[in-house]
């Protein structure tokens, strides 16, 4: 268990590179053992979640080697296609591994994957998009069971554009007799990078970044190399926290493109943007103006995931913004948290109403999520005195040294790193340190 420690106050100055995209990572690692071949992949960042992918793609049978952001995938020795409870536990991503192992080996023994709580995260649009290329499907439990002799090409039509299945169905279909086209599917970048780097092996496919998206088998190269493109939701993350701290900051190796609905609130609130090529500056006085009203959706949508992080930006603008979450249940998670601070946010179902305060305290948090970890730290940075985000290990789940790049900038953020029982330490020190506070009035 880490506990994050930020003191607030400080501006922000200075330039950032954005790391490579999770997102975009997770699928390619499991596309990778799709055929029998070798990849490079680069960029690729240092995460919990990408081990969680290597462990598995080793478990299969997959020669890994890291060296400085690469990843050299050798997948002409898969052994296996059953993944253990542990290890799909990880992550939500995992699941990604169903597509990617019945294309590979016909057959896929894995159970229901892990990842953040934000809501139901049912499985059957990647249920019913298998089936329809010929899989025959059984779940016991949280167990599942898949198996094709021959995935044949289908016509899916998602009701849904979900990420993971369209990504889920694209990987079946590469292995797949005739045509696939899958309709309603979603639009992601991580959908485009996917459909590249499937492309460079061999893959005949197109139409991704539409709604159609249309596979006809394969002509397998021996290898491949590319590079993952930049993370647009710790771009977003990064000028959000310039937005609420104020300062000028400078993103370089970034995709403007992928996170312009961010900017353009963040242009609403009042700070300077200004994007060319893969740089992306942030000027804000840290006096920012709400937006009257932010709704997520499917890209090119707001994105939900930096909803909780530009909802934490806003805390102290002024005005009122009305914030609509259409895509998880459970993505306000971090509104509880946040009003420790001192914020005035009110939640009924999909809805919150953010009203910006004057000043926001520094407290004990916990980290709800990875999304939601990281809005308290970016609410810290504008909270006076320090706040302490009890994080079991969520940030680290998305973020790469995001503590040394905050600092790099000039913020104040420290990693306590602490054994079991931490969470109750920091309760009793937040306690004791309020009870020191109540005697001193
Ligand atoms: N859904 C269904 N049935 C399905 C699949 C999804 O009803 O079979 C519903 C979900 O319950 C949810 C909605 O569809 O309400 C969207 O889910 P989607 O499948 O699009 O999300 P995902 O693939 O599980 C990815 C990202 C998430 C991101 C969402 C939405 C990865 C590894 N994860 O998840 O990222 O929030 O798309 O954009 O790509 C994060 O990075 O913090 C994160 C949670």
């Amino acid at each position: 268990m880490d506990i994050w420690h930020v003191r607030g106050g400080n501006r922000l100055f200075g330039s950032c590179r954005v790391q490579g995209s999770k997102n975009a990572s997770l699928p390619l690692l499991a596309a990778s053992m799709v055929f029998p071949a070798r990849s490079v992949i680069r960029n690729v960042p240092r995460l919990r979640d990408v081990d969680a992918a290597v462990a598995i793609l080793s478990h299969l049978g997959c020669r890994v080697e890291a060296e400085e952001g690469e990843l050299y995938i050798d997948a002409r020795s898969v052994t296996g296609a059953e993944i253990p409870h542990a290890l799909m536990a990880e992550m939500r991503s995992s699941v990604i591994f169903m597509g990617a192992l019945l294309a590979r080996c016909g057959e896929a023994r894995l159970s229901l994957p892990g990842g953040c709580q934000l809501g139901k995260r049912p499985i059957d649009l990647h249920l019913s998009a298998l089936r329809a290329m010929g899989a025959e499907i059984s779940q016991e439990g949280s167990n599942i069971f898949c198996r094709a002799a021959k995935l044949h090409g289908a016509e899916i039509e998602l009701r849904f554009p979900s990420v993971g299945a369209t990504e889920n169905a694209m990987l079946a279909a590469c292995a797949a007799e005739g045509r696939t086209t899958i309709r309603g599917a979603a639009r992601e970048p991580e959908i485009v990078s996917l459909q590249q780097y499937l492309a460079s092996l061999g893959v005949h496919i197109t139409g991704a970044g539409g709604d159609t998206i249309v596979i006809c088998g394969a002509s397998p190269r021996e290898s491949t190399d590319f590079t993952v493109p930049s993370d647009r939701i710790v771009a977003s993350t990064l000028a959000c926290a310039c937005a609420a701290a104020g300062g000028r900051i400078i993103l370089t190796g970034a995709d403007p493109e992928h996170f312009l609905t961010v900017l353009h609130f963040l242009n609403e609130a009042g700070c300077d943007i200004i994007h060319f090529n893969d740089i992306v500056e942030i000027s804000s006085n840290g006096e920012l103006h709400a937006p009257k009203r932010i709704v997520t959706a499917p890209y090119p949508g707001f994105p939900t995931d930096a909803q909780p992080i530009l909802m934490a930006a806003l805390l102290r603008a002024q005005g009122t913004t009305h914030i609509t979450e259409t895509i998880f249940e459970n993505r306000f998670r971090q509104v509880s948290e946040l009003r420790r601070l001192g914020t005035d946010i009110r939640v009924e179902g999909t809805e919150a109403r953010l009203r910006g305060v004057k000043e926001l305290h520094g407290e004990t948090l916990t980290a709800p999520d990875l999304r939601g970890g990281a809005a308290m730290i970016v609410a810290g940075l504008t909270a006076r005195g320090e706040t302490r985000v009890i994080d079991a290990g969520h940030i680290t789940r998305g973020y790469e040294s995001f503590d040394d790049r905050l600092c790099a900038l000039g913020a104040e953020v420290w990693i306590e790193h602490k054994g079991k029982g931490t969470y109750e330490n920091a309760i009793e020190q937040d306690q004791s340190a309020a009870g020191k506070q109540a005697r001193r009035v």
